[in-house]
């Protein structure tokens, strides 16, 4: 009995684990354990006779002065591998003011910047403003030259720093943990499909950014190592100052360096460099139902029937690899969707889309069409010996797509088309590109493509690896966009994501399990990869692998409403977990936090637009709003959906309250979202007590929050007006912003057809008005409610709901409509 036990206990606690055998650790990878104690020594001398600089500062596109600084160091006669696509165009080159040359430096000016290039010992320092934010360190400077491949290493410190952030994506804290020799491994980064993934570890995932900020009290900067091989990243945080040491196994040592100065400057100095996500259809910003195993298109349209009888609303269903004939991308089942385009149809009079999964790797089968044809034309990847490269995917024997290959990619884009891809229709609105890490079922090369298989030209996969996923979702992106001819915005959701696929896909954070702390890292990982430009973020909902409580699940669902990207997914053979197959008891939180996700849309659209404009992230780490509070700079449970709404994820069972922290100091009041008169000071920590019914949500004071009505699907709500909640600050104002469009079409970009409105209280009086004067506003608006909420003499909050302005004239009747501000006066 005691053995059995003891058996039962293993099985468990090792399911849930990865797999330490499959995936290797810093001393089995050469690149790391024979580089991560490298001596601090001077290893090369620059030589500034005759030295030309380039004139190589970045500007930004969205902010004029230039704050980015590129830093290239190479061999002369250098063969490294330069890659492209990532960046969003060629960044803009502006002339230096000045130039300053000694016997030991040189000093470069542009504005409030300064570089001083010391020639012994070499290094490059970077100034704002007189302060020393950023310095690349000779001393760890190598430059390797090994049989297939050239790894480098480099150090960069970041003096005012308290905190490292960046290097996405792993399951960890948002600021980054020391992991100095003697600690835990380097931060891995290398896009690898790793199974079972565990809490707050260092090990590569599916994406890799190879970014990093800086982050202390009035600094931050940061850098970009524009380069997609695989890299361990060893992090020093000190009392002040921290430091990380780059180990990258090959490519280029090509740096962007940002000079900030706050956290707003160097998310758009990144953002600007590699580009925004075009604004998504309002439809992926609803609820999206999937799971492995909707297996017939019978069980598409029950599902659709079931949310809609059960009052949960919903705008997508997914199919995942079930719906294709024997795991054959670009078919469907000829058995269970025998008939695609009814289905579809249905789906359509519901107003609900279609959302399926397509991978990269292609059945290996004579007779099956993308096999034969990217055969013959030569676009799958290659072995050394220029053999195709066959490994195991899903359908078993299979070979990989060489997106590198233009014509390859052409290829691939046009298999969305309507005539390649039969029995499609519109309300197929999105695609999912999954295992694009370059995942194979080959166990021996930790589940990943090895790095001899060769793309185009003869690139070694070394060189391009962390940029494989992108190169997929930016053919497919392609290939939407043509499919409906420019009119329509595509959807794409990846798993592999690296610099640059913010351009063309959301990303989730893979297969996690159902389990409390996979709540809050959702949140730290999403915080993440927002400061990173990869906005539109969210988690499979309830937790991939294993089965959630009741609790888990509720609690899921009230925090992942708060994250971009709100889905439920879950692992082939898990029980059901739609939400209408839960008691009622159950139902009632989780219906209550989808509707208050609908409730949003207007937020959550408004701050995606904005997004595209500044490259600003959607949700925000506190430390973004409030960058001088350092008690926030780890806070990574809690996000600020835009700059207005505080949300705390609620990642424990049976809790009857969480300590939250209200940031912003005693004179500003963080008010109750459910508009329930509660409400607490921006002193700090706060025990707030919480219920099974919601998680802690709070308005800031001095914002103006649109909602609208929820209804059955974000189509539904299309037409409904808008509530604005006003939480007027101490002077009685409170501002706010407000976008709308069609929702679905590039009218918005190619002609500029949209209404973008500056909203205002002040008083009594409610005025929403233009912000781009150069166009006449495109789209009506009506404001059917206004919710004011004061703070009275004695500190207490007096909420006041209006439905008709001063004169009796219902609010609905008043329209903000063309060029004139809508002034709407309510006593
Ligand atoms: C991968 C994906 C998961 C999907 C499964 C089957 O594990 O991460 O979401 O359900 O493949 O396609």
């Amino acid at each position: 009995m005691v053995y059995k036990l003891f058996f039962l206990l293993l099985v468990i606690s090792s399911v849930y684990a990865a797999d330490h055998e499959v995936y290797r650790n810093c001393s089995r990878v050469d690149l790391c354990s024979q580089n991560r104690e490298l001596e601090r020594q001077e290893r090369y001398k620059v030589i500034l006779e005759g030295a030309v600089f380039a004139q190589e500062w970045q500007a930004s596109g969205y902010k004029p002065q230039t704050a980015v600084k590129t830093v290239q160091i190479e061999e002369t006669n250098s063969s490294r591998y330069h890659i492209n696509d990532a960046l969003d165009g060629e960044p803009t080159v502006v002339n230096f003011d000045d130039v300053q040359l000694s016997l030991t430096s040189a000093e470069i000016y542009l504005g409030n910047n300064k570089a001083v290039v010391n020639v012994s010992p070499f290094s490059i320092t970077f100034y704002t403003d007189d302060v020393l934010t950023v310095v690349v360190e000779g001393d760890r400077l190598t430059l390797q030259k090994e049989e297939l491949h050239t790894p480098f290493t480099f150090g960069v410190s970041f003096p005012q720093a308290l905190h490292l952030y960046g290097l996405h994506e792993h399951a960890d804290h948002l600021a980054l943990q020391t992991t100095a020799p003697g600690g835990v491994d380097p931060y891995r980064v290398k896009t690898i499909d790793l199974n079972n993934y565990e809490l707050y570890s260092t090990m590569a995932m599916y994406g890799a950014i190879p970014v990093i900020y800086g982050h202390g009290f009035n600094s931050t900067s940061g850098l970009f190592l524009h380069n997609a091989a695989e890299l361990w990243v060893e992090i020093t945080n000190n009392e002040v100052g921290a430091d990380a040491f780059f180990m990258a196994d090959s490519g280029a040592l090509d740096l962007f360096i940002f000079l900030g100065p706050s956290p707003v400057d160097v998310v758009r100095q990144y953002t600007s460099l590699t580009g925004v996500a075009h604004l998504p259809p309002i439809w992926t910003l609803g609820y999206h139902q999937c799971r492995w195993g909707y297996a017939d298109q019978q069980d598409v349209q029950t599902v659709i029937a079931e949310m809609d009888a059960n009052d949960f609303p919903i705008d997508a269903i997914w199919l995942d690899i079930q719906h294709t004939q024997e795991m054959k991308f670009f078919t469907w089942n000829s058995e269970n969707f025998s008939d695609p385009v009814s289905m579809l149809q249905n789906l359509s009079s519901t107003n609900r889309y279609l959302v399926v999964l397509s991978d990269c790797h292609f059945k290996k089968q004579e007779g099956y069409f993308v096999y034969d044809e990217s055969l013959a034309n030569d676009y799958f990847m290659k072995n050394l010996d220029g053999t195709v490269y066959e490994d195991e995917g899903w359908p078993g024997p299979s070979s990989w797509m060489d997106y590198l290959n233009p014509e390859a990619q052409e290829y691939y884009s046009s298999l969305y088309l309507y005539e390649n891809w039969n029995d499609t229709t519109p309300t197929l609105g999105g695609v999912w590109n999954d295992m694009n890490e370059g995942a194979t079922f080959n166990f021996t090369n930790e589940r990943t493509f090895p790095y001899d298989v060769y793309h185009y030209g003869g690139v070694s996969n070394r060189d391009i690896h962390n940029m494989y996923g992108l190169l997929q979702v930016k053919a497919t992106h392609k290939g939407l966009i043509d499919r409906d001819n420019g009119t329509l915005r595509p959807f794409i959701l990846t798993r592999a994501h690296f610099a640059g696929s913010q351009r063309y896909a959301a990303f989730w954070t893979g297969d996690n399990t159902a389990q409390f702390g996979f709540i809050s890292i959702s949140f730290s990982m999403c915080l993440n990869a927002n400061l990173l430009g990869t906005v539109f973020c969210g988690a499979d909902i309830g937790g991939f692998f294993d089965e959630p409580t009741e609790e888990l699940l509720q609690r899921f669902f009230q925090a992942g409403a708060w994250l971009p990207f709100f889905r439920e997914h879950s692992n082939l053979g898990s029980e059901r977990r739609e939400p209408y197959v839960f008691s009622e008891e159950v139902q009632g939180p989780i219906r209550d936090a989808m509707k208050m996700r609908y409730e949003h849309l207007p937020v959550w659209y408004t701050l995606f637009y904005e997004h595209t404009r500044t490259g600003d992230p959607v949700i925000r780490p506190l430390l973004y709003h409030y960058p001088d509070d350092s008690d926030v700079f780890e806070i990574d449970d809690q996000l600020i959906l835009g700059r207005d709404i505080l949300v705390k994820a609620v990642d424990e069972a049976g809790v009857e309250s969480v300590r939250m922290y209200f940031p912003g100091g005693e004179d500003l009041m963080w008010y109750s979202a459910y508009l329930d008169d509660t409400f607490y000071p921006g002193t700090g920590w706060i025990d707030v007590p919480v219920t099974i019914d919601r998680i802690p949500v709070y308005y800031r004071q001095g914002g103006i929050v649109p909602t609208k009505v929820p209804e059955a699907s974000t189509t539904a709500m299309k037409d409904g007006f808008y509530v604005l909640t006003c939480v007027l600050d101490n002077n009685h104002t409170a501002t706010g912003t407000l976008y709308v469009d069609d929702t679905l079409s590039f009218e918005y970009k190619d002609s500029q057809k949209y209404s973008y409105l500056s909203l205002e209280a002040l008083e009594y009086d409610v005025v929403l008005s233009p912000i781009d004067d150069s166009e006449d506003e495109d789209f009506d608006i009506f404001v059917g409610v206004i919710v004011t909420i004061t703070f009275d003499d004695d500190g207490k909050p007096v909420k006041r709901i209006y439905t008709h302005d001063v004169d009796g004239v219902p609010l609905v009747e008043k329209k903000f409509q063309g060029k004139e501000p809508l002034v709407i006066k309510l006593k």
